[in-house]
């Protein structure tokens, strides 16, 4: 852990942007609580997410359960490849993730791709050791781990279920209902912000490796023959780029390029990921992710999830490391075929797309001899004659030879021809059946909430004095306190609480602190992140009513005299970005220069 982690791990503590759950039970590693301040970035990130991505994309968001019977994993394909490579200590029973301790020992990078024995074998070449007690790992197998939450549905054991190790499985179990809701019309897009649970091997740290966590993610339906992204509208964004290929090169590095160039130069491949990439990269900037500490690096071929075909991760620069945030995958039709296939019913999955003109096939039809099929498959039987049924009506030639092969949900059978009765028949057909492609960008929100903070985090001289303060410098779009009502004297205390009072009605999210000496309250302000702080003097007080305040800037400490009749306006303007703190300095009359501010 670095000085700057530190600090940012006591001032998160101290002020309340996180801490671990249950300190005083000793914690469980990767469970991590939001405090109120933590909570509030957290809350206006999700919000701009959906504002973002959902609204201003056009398009819709649904929530389903954060538990969902096994089937739904069998066929996700999440309960077979969803697996770290976990070691156990000998002698304190330790449970580790075997690639991270090669990969922290050796300098082996993305050894998560090796085969097991082979982790075993650089473990005993290398002679690594428990982190935990320093024992001797070799001779220790490394085995699978799991990595879902299993439980059951209801009491007793016949339910088994799962908590979601993503939230995009609830769309594609659902697929047939939403492709209604869109008239069953591509392109469209489904977001979802939820809750993920991931059952970690040993994560150490903060937010950055969470057994619960929550997830952004946007699935975006189309046939990529028909439909493109609008590009032109991010063409001109400056990106910092890692493709696979410059990973692998001896003198490979990141570099920097425009959205549009990366994608007629094909570094990015898909154009809808360079399309999502772009509007991302723009978000991120806005939300407060400093741009010269974030990049995008595409995965090798080899560290890919089970069901992307191309995946570029967002990453953002911590202390020297550099963290995932985003991942923007190319899914193909993957998780459709197989919700397909295991739920039996194909065209669920599938959309329909007319022809332009109706066309003559020839089609099979089958019936499958059951006193020979029954016997043989016993209890998949009846899906083996679905099966068979479906393969004819979509590829006749299947049928040709003397045997023919079709796909179960739990693989696929062979069956000779002679035991279907083949009739082949001329049928018109209006159009075909197809699964649709799948992009996705699927956001990390608890480690954007983290970079967010490490980014905006700062020490810096206190104008005027030796003093250092401590400024979380967050954009007034992400931050949990958009400004602090400071009563200079307590002669002035009522009315300045009921100045925060009508703020809070306006819908300003607003303090109201009358404790302690005011250069300790700017402090306090500063390390919480408020943007800005109105404090009500004496001088601006007539009759008990608040006639003019000061606004005081986080960053600069600059301060402007201001009308109370413009206050809530003014804030609401620089809230949303629409004013800068500059814009005031020329509006209004500067009420103190940076001053001497020591607590
Ligand atoms: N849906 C992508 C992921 O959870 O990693």
């Amino acid at each position: 852990m670095t000085d700057h982690d530190d600090n940012l791990r006591s001032v998160a503590k101290r002020v309340g942007f996180f801490h671990q759950t249950a300190e005083n039970y000793g914690g469980e590693g990767g469970l991590w609580t939001l405090g109120p301040h933590g909570t509030g970035v957290k809350r206006r990130i999700e919000n701009d997410w959906r504002q973002r991505f959902t609204v201003e994309e056009g398009h819709v968001e649904i929530e389903a359960p954060t538990v969902m019977g096994e089937a739904v994993f069998e066929a996700s394909g999440h309960l077979d490849g969803f697996d770290d490579m976990l070691v156990e200590c000998p002698q304190c029973g330790q449970s580790e993730r075997a690639d991270h301790i090669v990969e922290d020992n050796t300098g082996i990078e993305e050894a998560e791709s090796l085969p097991n024995e082979e982790v075993e074998s650089l473990i005993a070449e290398h002679e690594l050791v428990c982190p935990e007690c320093g024992t001797d790992l070799t001779g220790q197998s490394v085995i699978d781990h799991n990595l879902m939450f299993e439980t059951s549905i209801g009491p007793g054991s016949s339910t088994p279920g799962y908590l979601r190790p993503e939230t995009a499985q609830g769309i594609f179990a659902d697929f047939h209902r939403l492709k209604q809701y869109e008239n069953k019309q591509l392109p469209f897009a489904v977001t979802q912000i939820g809750r993920s649970y991931r059952n970690e091997i040993s994560p150490r740290g903060g937010l950055e490796r969470l057994r619960e966590f929550t997830q952004a993610e946007l699935e975006h339906f189309i046939d990529p023959a028909k439909h493109e992204p609008d590009l032109e509208r991010v063409r001109e964004v400056p990106v910092t780029l890692y493709p696979s290929e410059a990973q692998q090169a001896d003198d490979g590095a990141p570099f920097d390029t425009t959205i549009g160039e990366a994608v007629d130069e094909g570094v990015i491949a898909d154009p809808w990921i360079a399309y999502y990439i772009g509007i991302a990269k723009e978000w991120y900037v806005r939300i407060g992710i400093d741009p010269a500490r974030l990049r995008f690096r595409q995965h090798q071929p080899d560290e890919r999830a089970h069901y992307a075909s191309d995946c570029w991760d967002a990453e953002t620069e911590i202390d020297s490391d550099w963290l995932e945030v985003t991942g923007f995958a190319d899914r193909g039709s993957y998780d459709l075929r197989k919700h397909g296939a295991h739920t039996g019913d194909e065209t669920a999955y599938q959309i329909f797309r007319p022809f332009d003109a109706p066309r003559t096939e020839e089609q099979v039809v089958v019936d499958p001899d059951m006193s020979v099929i029954g016997p043989e498959f016993g209890e998949q039987a009846d899906a083996v004659k679905q099966a068979l049924e479906r393969k004819g009506a979509a590829d006749p030639s299947a049928f040709d030879g003397d045997t023919v092969t079709v796909e179960l949900g739990n693989g696929e059978v062979t069956v000779p021809t002679d035991a279907v009765d083949v009739e082949r028949v001329e049928v018109t057909k209006e159009g075909d059946h197809e699964h649709p492609k799948i992009i996705e960008p699927s956001f990390g929100i608890d480690r954007i909430v983290y970079s967010v903070l490490h980014h905006a985090l700062e020490v810096d001289a206190v104008p005027g004095s030796d003093d250092q303060r401590t400024v979380m410098s967050l954009d007034p779009v992400v931050a949990p306190t958009l400004a602090a009502v400071l009563p200079l004297r307590d002669t002035v205390d009522d009315a300045a609480r009921s100045l925060a009072d009508e703020l809070r009605s306006a819908g300003l999210p607003v303090e109201f602190d009358a404790g302690g000496r005011i250069g300790r309250r700017y402090r306090r302000q500063d390390e919480a992140g408020t943007p800005f702080c109105v404090t009500v003097d004496p001088e601006g007080v007539v009759d008990g009513s608040v006639e003019r305040v000061t606004i005081r800037d986080r960053d600069s400490t600059a301060q402007v005299w201001v009308p109370v009749e413009d206050l809530a306006a003014e804030l609401t303007a620089l809230q949303a970005g629409a004013r800068e703190f500059d814009d005031l300095l020329e509006a209004y009359q500067i009420r103190t220069e940076p001053k001497a501010e020591a607590a």
